[in-house]
């Protein structure tokens, strides 16, 4: 199974940007712990980050095989419709982050786009968001492969 990691604007400089809002924790670092828990799911994690909306696009246009993706739009969460369009057309899971709780913040941040076609939205957890989006997505994914998760609170294998 192979689930995209979608980054977008500004999150290439997590860890030096306003770290008593999005955390001390890198993008390399959140991608590696992401990464470490889809290997206990047995799942493949396939990174990419762009500050570009196109480029986010064609990456998600070029990998709609895969079977879902995790993605962190930053600010294109609150304006970018190409965006949602795109996310729209992927056929796989679809699950949003944000590390910060956005409706706690500036009124801007209070309206997500994107939001309303994803299969979950995580918000204000920090880094932990990815994983219990991961978490929640996997077993999502397997029922819709026809395989059911053995119980209700499947685990990754540890
Ligand atoms: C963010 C929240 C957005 O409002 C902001 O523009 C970001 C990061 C978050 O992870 O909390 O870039 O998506």
């Amino acid at each position: 199974m192979k689930v995209l990691l979608i980054s977008g604007p500004n999150l290439n400089i997590l860890g030096q940007r306003q770290p008593e809002i999005y955390g001390s924790q890198t993008l390399a670092d959140i991608e590696d712990l992401v990464g470490k828990r889809a290997e206990e799911w047995g799942v493949t994690i396939r990174p990419y980050q762009s500050n570009h909306e196109g480029a986010i696009i064609d990456f998600i246009q070029q990998e709609r095989s895969a079977d879902g993706l995790i993605i962190n739009p930053g600010a294109l969460s609150h304006y970018g419709y190409s965006l949602r369009d795109a996310l729209e057309a992927f056929p796989g899971g679809k699950m949003e982050v944000h590390l910060s709780n956005v409706h706690a913040r500036e009124e801007f941040r209070h309206h997500l786009v994107t939001a309303p076609i994803m299969d979950g939205v995580v918000a204000g957890l920090g880094w932990r968001g990815y994983l219990a989006a991961l978490d929640a997505l996997v077993p999502m994914l397997q029922e819709r492969n026809g395989r059911p998760s053995e119980s209700e609170d499947a685990q990754p294998d540890s």
